[in-house]
């Protein structure tokens, strides 16, 4: 099998970008303005560090840099609390039924993230088993809409870039597996990732003969 599979973690595997938006809304509050939905989506797919940048623009609010970095510690903790009872009943429809499919096709699959947080995570909701390679926010230097993230998965799957299929939530990441030279599988909202190969809504959509036009055997 010449294919790999790469996925990202957060609204593709799991819905944990309820608990980043939480998160940060808490801080955004402490500092004295207000975080909405719709700003969070600007905070997908981006490094936790970009976020703080972000919302502090948001906020208008110039930080020392040693207040960067006690908000950087602050969110995470908080995070860390609403995540703290995850479990299997958070992992997203239909995502074990395509993830038991490539497995059972003994097809490579590797987790591509911008997360420190994902290995706990995936541990969380009992599906670290499933991934051959974790290339997570540890590992990267440059973050996504850089292919950094998931060259280096491709690489460590033995999978040649262009044979590599992503799934991703976020407008960054479709970016990112483009630039990688990668298929890449919007997962979400069709208008906001038009830059995708193909969209679904969710894994409920995608059939395994879908899958099977993917795979080079
Ligand atoms: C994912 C999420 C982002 C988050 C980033 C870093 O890409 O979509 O919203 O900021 O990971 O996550 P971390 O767990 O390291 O703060
Ligand atoms: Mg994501």
């Amino acid at each position: 099998i010449k294919t790999g599979f790469i996925f990202d973690l957060d609204g593709v595997i799991v819905d944990t970008a309820k608990y980043h938006y939480l998160a940060w809304r808490k801080l955004a509050n402490e500092l004295g303005f207000e975080f909405t939905h719709e700003q969070n989506e600007l905070f997908k797919g981006v490094s936790r560090k970009r976020c703080l940048e972000i919302l502090l623009a948001i906020g208008k609010i110039k930080a020392t840099q040693e207040q960067f970095d006690s908000w950087m510690i602050e969110k995470n903790v908080d995070y860390l609390a609403y995540i703290e009872n995850m479990d299997v009943s958070e992992i997203l429809p239909d995502v074990p039924k395509v993830l038991d499919y490539l497995k059972h096709k003994n097809i490579p699959i590797a987790l591509g993230s911008a997360s420190k947080n994902a290995k706990p995570i995936l541990e969380k909701v009992n599906l670290l088993s499933y991934f051959d390679v974790l290339v997570d926010g540890n590992n990267v230097t440059k973050a996504k809409p850089d292919p950094e993230v998931f060259l280096i998965a491709a690489k460590q799957l033995g999978v040649k870039p262009c044979n590599c299929i992503v799934f991703e939530d976020a407008v960054a990441g479709i970016e990112a597996a483009n630039a990688a030279g990668m298929i890449s599988i919007g997962i979400g909202d069709a208008e906001i990732l038009n830059q995708a190969k193909y969209n679904f809504k969710d894994f409920t959509e995608i059939s395994l003969s879908f899958l099977d036009t993917l795979i080079i055997e």
